[in-house]
């Protein structure tokens, strides 16, 4: 059975938790989007390991992490994750496959993300990895790709160009110092030859996995509502996080994915600039700030916090066709005396059910909300559903009916082990699926290869 994981508000729901909890039933974890702007904190056995480029799954022994095409690397920090990894004992050069196909942050995309954040009136509060500005250039065609990267010749070749152009665009607009050809040259070339072990066709690799019957765990990266088309733009991402993203950034077909499973905070959290209609007032954003340590895994930014929007995990629930959700960290609203559930927007007098497209106007929205009893006892040991206090599974189940999808799994607080399952966990086990297996790739009559266009 092949999955996908994907967030269903602004990111940092907690997929890293719950794609370790799955990593053990799949044999290969494929990051589809984004870059090192992510972060994926897992905990196991009383350490916390956080993750950025390469999928988190990696701590489970024998799996393999592919980097797919959708993702921008960054070489340097994925080199610098490798080596992590490897101290802790995971056969780093098995395990670790990146698509050549896959684009290069070059470190004057990250000067520039800086500099053109620097300059816009709205700021986005990007996390100035360079990752919108190495997309600009994917989308604009002048990016380098992997393959390039370690073919020495056709580096030097696109890199004089790229710095060429970046140069001035650095000086004349923002009045930057310039970047030294020779320098990226030198040190880029070195971390192409250390990454090409690592190099592979992703698509094709993907293909034949399946065909042997691997199963494929997709994790996205950021959330739905950080997506580049569908998010709240233009404080987005610059990726498709949805699981749209799976097919064009891993380079599989819609039929390769089986099971989709959305990720969702019992409460809401974003970072960086943009609408966040249920933001706490600042004593209740301190406190849930400090109780569900939400600070950024990768800037270390605070996060702001505010009550479950219904509105927008329904939206991104639809969009994803998630099959069930997770719930994490409801343990964090365990000393809440009352909770409140966005429900709808009001905006001048008309009340909205959807997240309008006009950001502008989303900036003026007003939560409507619903009061629910808190429970106030502690959620952190619990192992089933029906051990939660009633005001806790109530809760859950009115998100689950207003999200218009069930409840697969609960989590309870930061260890593997605070988390419980619930019957329709049973749509992710094996067997369940429709049998699919890819064909081969039909082989072109002699004398018609290579059309024209
Ligand atoms: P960028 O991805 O660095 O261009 O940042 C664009 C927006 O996405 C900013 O608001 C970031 O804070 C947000 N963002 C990017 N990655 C993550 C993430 O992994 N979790 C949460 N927010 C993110």
């Amino acid at each position: 059975m092949n999955l996908v994981v994907v967030g269903i508000q602004w990111g940092d729901e907690g997929k890293g938790k719950i794609i370790d909890v799955l990593a053990d039933r799949v044999d290969i974890l494929v990051r589809y989007q984004g870059g090192n702007n992510a972060g994926h904190t897992v905990v196991a056995n009383g350490r916390e390991f956080v993750f950025h480029l390469i999928p988190s799954g990696l701590l489970h022994r024998g799996k393999i992490g592919l980097i797919g095409n959708g993702v921008v690397v960054d070489p340097e920090a994925l080199l610098k994750e490798m080596a992590q990894l490897r101290a802790r004992g995971v056969n780093v050069r098995r395990a670790v496959k990146i698509s050549d196909q896959a684009h290069v942050i070059m470190p004057y995309h990250k000067r520039l993300d800086l500099a053109e954040e620097g300059s816009r009136p709205g700021r986005i509060g990007t996390t100035g990895r360079g990752i919108g500005p190495c997309y600009v250039d994917k989308a604009a065609r002048s990016g380098i790709r992997i393959a390039e990267l370690c073919h020495p010749e056709r580096f030097a070749e696109k890199l004089r160009r790229n710095v060429k152009d970046k140069n001035r665009l650095l000086q004349v607009l923002y009045r930057e110092q310039p970047f030294d050809y020779q320098d990226l040259l030198t040190r880029y070339r070195a971390y192409g030859k250390q990454l090409a072990p690592h190099v592979v066709n992703s698509a094709r690799f993907l293909f034949e996995a399946m065909a042997k019957g691997r199963r494929i765990l997709f994790e996205g990266a950021q959330g739905t509502m950080l997506d580049v088309d569908f998010g709240t733009y233009p404080y987005v991402t610059s990726s498709n996080a949805s699981a749209g993203g799976v097919c064009t950034g891993a380079g599989v077909p819609p039929t390769a994915v089986d099971r989709i499973l959305g990720v969702v905070k019992a409460y809401t959290t974003r970072v960086g600039e943009g609408p966040l209609p249920t933001e706490f007032p600042p004593a209740l954003m301190a406190r849930i700030r400090r109780k569900g340590q939400e600070f950024g895994a990768t800037t270390g930014r605070p996060r702001r916090c505010g009550w479950f929007d219904a509105v927008v995990a329904r939206q991104a629930v639809r969009l994803n066709g998630c099959h069930a959700v997770a719930v994490t960290k409801l343990d964090v609203l365990d000393d809440m005396p009352e909770i409140k559930i966005c429900v709808a927007y009001r905006w001048k007098g008309t009340r909205l059910t959807e997240v309008p497209a006009d950001t502008g106007l989303l900036l003026e929205c007003q939560p409507v909300y619903e009061t629910v009893p808190g429970w106030r006892s502690d959620t952190g040991e619990v192992g089933r559903f029906e051990d939660l206090p009633a005001a806790a599974r109530r809760y859950l189940r009115r998100l689950a009916h207003l999200m218009g999808v069930p409840i697969c799994l609960v989590s309870t607080g930061l260890q593997r082990e605070q988390a419980f399952t619930t019957d329709h966990w049973d749509l992710f086990r094996e067997g369940r699926e429709r049998r699919r297996r890819p064909r081969a790739a039909p082989r072109l009559p002699a004398g018609r290869r290579g059309a024209s266009a």
